[in-house]
């Protein structure tokens, strides 16, 4: 018996209605990232459960909550919840690291997180990431903001929020963590019971926390900017000058403290209100300490990951421009099996120089073909019979005029007719 399986709940599958979206939005993603001397870094999909724990951190939501963790043999494998940790194993384990530094990477992946699905929050959901290795300095720091703010001006985003914060180093760190713990230890009869764990295990955590008696907490809560060691305050103000001067609007926000456990100093997130509770588009900062922490030489880096779901339903809201989904040049109509064949052979010669053509596969009739070359939107057709083979010569019509041409029916004659009515091919593939 025929047996209809779903997909996953918080899985999707994006159609070609979406795709040509989606392959723009990652051409610009990747274009901006040359601009910076980033190149892509491709890593498994799959690694040790150990990498995340030891890197994400034992007490976060993601590691203790949200991975997907399965064992194969002996080893305890799981499906990577995001991009920094395989990029930190991946960037040392090669040996790139021990090239000349500075080493800047990007990707484009599935990440999995076993979520409450809900918009913009899924299960299976993708990250374009940069990881930026080597740069103490907060010039490192705007470099990476930068490419994420290019990104969304180059797609026509403009109205997202970039908020900047600092959490400090093993300095200053805790000793803001005393004052918060003591300020929520007076509090603590109204902490919700996941709060008054994170008050023994991460206590930075309970500042994003959003149930509501621990939010009214928050705004009397003391904020780390005032706890910050001479270098970490130094680092910071040199974030803010830098920003400025490229001209990138930001806020500070001194409640953001992300939810992985690797960051240290700067902290950043672009988020917008206009998709609803899953609000940060990109989220990302400063993880000085994570390189030597898993193996490699001490290495000062940063990086963001922005979600291309979120980002896709926000430049959707924000009724931001796409570039045309790819139209048929030229729909090659046939009559009878040799004018097929013809049609076929026309189309190999124009599809290598780049044009969109097609011809029947379906043995339809000719009225069927015209019906369906409309439909597609095919900018121009024409029919082959038997006297156009005879005569050498074909007409092409304007499906949107009507207008009909007779041109030679040679690969070179139907060549000419579509460079001199169209633009190069090159020029309007997709993302020109
Ligand atoms: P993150 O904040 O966990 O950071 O994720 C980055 C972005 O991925 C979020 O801002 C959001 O747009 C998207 N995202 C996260 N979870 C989901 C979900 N369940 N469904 C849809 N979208 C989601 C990181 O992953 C860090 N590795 C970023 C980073 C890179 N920090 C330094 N380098």
């Amino acid at each position: 018996m025929a047996l209809k399986i779903k997909s996953i709940r918080g899985t999707r599958d994006v159609t070609p209605a979406e795709s040509y979206k989606w392959q723009y939005v990652e051409r610009v993603a990747l274009e901006v990232a040359r601009t910076y001397g980033i190149e892509e870094l491709r890593t498994p999909t799959i690694e040790k459960t150990e990498l995340f724990v030891r890197s994400v951190g034992e007490t976060t939501d993601v590691v203790q909550k949200e991975m997907y963790t399965f064992d194969k043999g002996r080893e305890s494998i799981t499906l990577r919840p995001e991009g920094t940790a395989g990029t930190v194993r991946a960037v040392v384990e090669t040996g790139l690291l021990a090239e000349s530094l500075p080493v800047k990477v990007c990707y484009v992946i599935p990440c999995f997180r076993h979520e409450n699905p809900q918009a913009g929050r899924l299960r299976e959901f993708h990250q374009f990431g940069i990881e930026s290795f080597g740069g103490s300095s907060p010039t490192a720091d705007a470099e990476v903001i930068g490419v994420a703010n290019d990104i969304f001006r180059r797609l026509g985003l403009n109205g997202l929020e970039l908020r900047i914060n600092s959490i400090g180093c093993p300095e200053c760190r805790p000793v803001y963590n005393k004052a918060l713990v003591a300020y929520y230890e007076s509090h603590y009869t109204e902490l919700c019971e996941t709060c008054k764990e994170r008050l023994r295990k991460n206590p930075l955590r309970l500042l994003d926390c959003k149930v509501e008696s621990c939010a009214r907490l928050t705004k009397d809560a003391p904020i780390i900017l005032d706890h910050l060691c001479g270098d970490c305050a130094v680092h910071f103000e040199g974030l803010k000058q830098r920003l400025q001067v490229t001209e990138i609007p930001f806020v500070v926000d001194p409640y953001i403290v992300r939810g992985l456990d690797y960051y240290t100093k700067t902290v950043f997130e672009f988020v917008t209100d206009q998709i609803g509770a899953q609000g940060t588009v990109c989220g990302g900062g400063r993880y000085d300490l994570l390189t030597e922490y898993m193996g490699g030489p001490s290495t000062p880096a940063l990086g963001f990951a922005m979600g291309l779901e979120r980002l896709l339903m926000v430049m959707e809201s924000a009724g931001c421009a796409f570039p045309d989904r790819p139209k048929c040049d030229l729909w090659l109509g046939s009559m009878g099996d040799t004018e097929n064949i013809k049609a076929l052979e026309l189309a190999a010669k124009l599809r290598a120089e780049g044009f969109y053509v097609l011809c029947d596969t379906m043995g339809r009739s000719v009225k069927a073909q015209m019906k369906y070359a409309n439909k597609i939107g095919a900018r121009y057709s024409c029919i082959i019979g038997g006297d156009e083979l005879e005569k050498g010569a074909v007409t092409v019509k304007d499906m949107d005029t009507g207008e009909g041409e007779s041109i030679p029916l040679t690969a070179d004659g139907v060549k000419a007719f579509l460079y001199s009515h169209m633009l190069d091919p090159d020029s309007y593939r997709l993302g020109e």
